[in-house]
């Protein structure tokens, strides 16, 4: 049986509050368009409308970014919170990624582009659930701390372009997350927590990916338009971020995922 349309799926993903019970959905749906696309079939995208703002439970709360708690990375405390802020940007990449599926259901797109974009929404479920797990292994849970208000700014943004939205979210976002994860990686080591770094080297290394795919379509859209990709990034980056993005980069991973050294140099913080 083929599944519901892709574009039906996504809006239910993103109109399901509960932590579990998103990744749970999101997962399913993905395995339905796999199973229909391995047996040689180009399910229907359809059109659905994607709501200004996905469903969330109702913790945790959501706050201004300057009152999100700060605690010492050293205690465990601080690592708690670091699990919990993961776990929510995860959360949130779940949204984004049935999103970009949803929203843009109306511009024509090969079929690699929701193979790449189902993949990546499955993947962020699965890293929601380990950071979950994680938290919930520590007697917390992801609702226990207040989290950032600010993380579907990004998405609200972009609504209406295709290729904004591709530039800003893999390629600045997510590309950012690679620049910071081997330091995390570093500080649970030292801390003997086994599990948290066998469950952030899992991120990190699949990470990667949604940042080629979104260099791989951002590319394709500037090819079909004619466009200088670079120039067109540099204009994006300039208006959504004007104070520039964030060194030091991790210029090794980020070349692993196709994101050219004078993509994000020359928009570096005081260059
Ligand atoms: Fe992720
Ligand atoms: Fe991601």
């Amino acid at each position: 049986m083929s599944p519901k349309p892709l574009a039906e799926m996504a809006a239910e993903v993103l109109a399901t509050p509960g932590g579990r019970e998103k990744t749970a959905l999101s997962r399913r749906h993905a395995a339905a368009w796999f199973a229909a696309r391995r047996d040689g079939a180009l399910p229907q995208v359809g059109l659905a409308r994607a709501p200004d703002h996905p469903a969330r439970p109702e913790a945790p709360q959501l706050v201004d970014p300057r009152d999100v708690p700060r605690r010492k990375p050293g205690t465990p405390q601080g690592r708690i919170a670091i699990l919990h802020a993961v776990a929510h940007i995860e959360l949130n990449a779940v949204d984004l990624h049935w999103d970009i599926i949803a929203r843009f259901a109306h511009v024509p797109m090969p079929p690699g582009f929701y193979d790449d974009w189902v993949k990546a929404a499955d993947e962020e479920s699965k890293h929601f659930n380990l950071m979950a797990d994680c938290l919930e292994a520590k007697d917390s849970f992801y609702g226990a701390l207040a989290a950032h208000a600010g993380m579907w700014r990004a998405a609200s943004d972009t609504r209406d372009d295709l290729m904004a939205r591709l530039a800003i979210v893999p390629m600045v976002l997510e590309a950012r997350g690679l620049d910071v994860t081997p330091g995390m990686i570093a500080l649970f080591q030292k801390a003997g927590e086994t599990g948290a770094v066998a469950a952030l080297e899992t991120i990190y290394a699949e990470e990667v990916g949604h940042v080629a795919y979104g260099s791989k379509w951002f590319h394709f859209l500037c090819g079909r338009e004619d466009l200088d990709p670079k120039e067109v990034f540099h204009g994006l980056v300039r208006r959504y971020f004007p104070g520039g993005l964030k060194p030091p980069f991790n210029d090794e991973k980020r070349a692993e995922a196709g994101l050219p050294l004078d993509f994000y140099w020359p928009m570096a913080q005081g260059n």
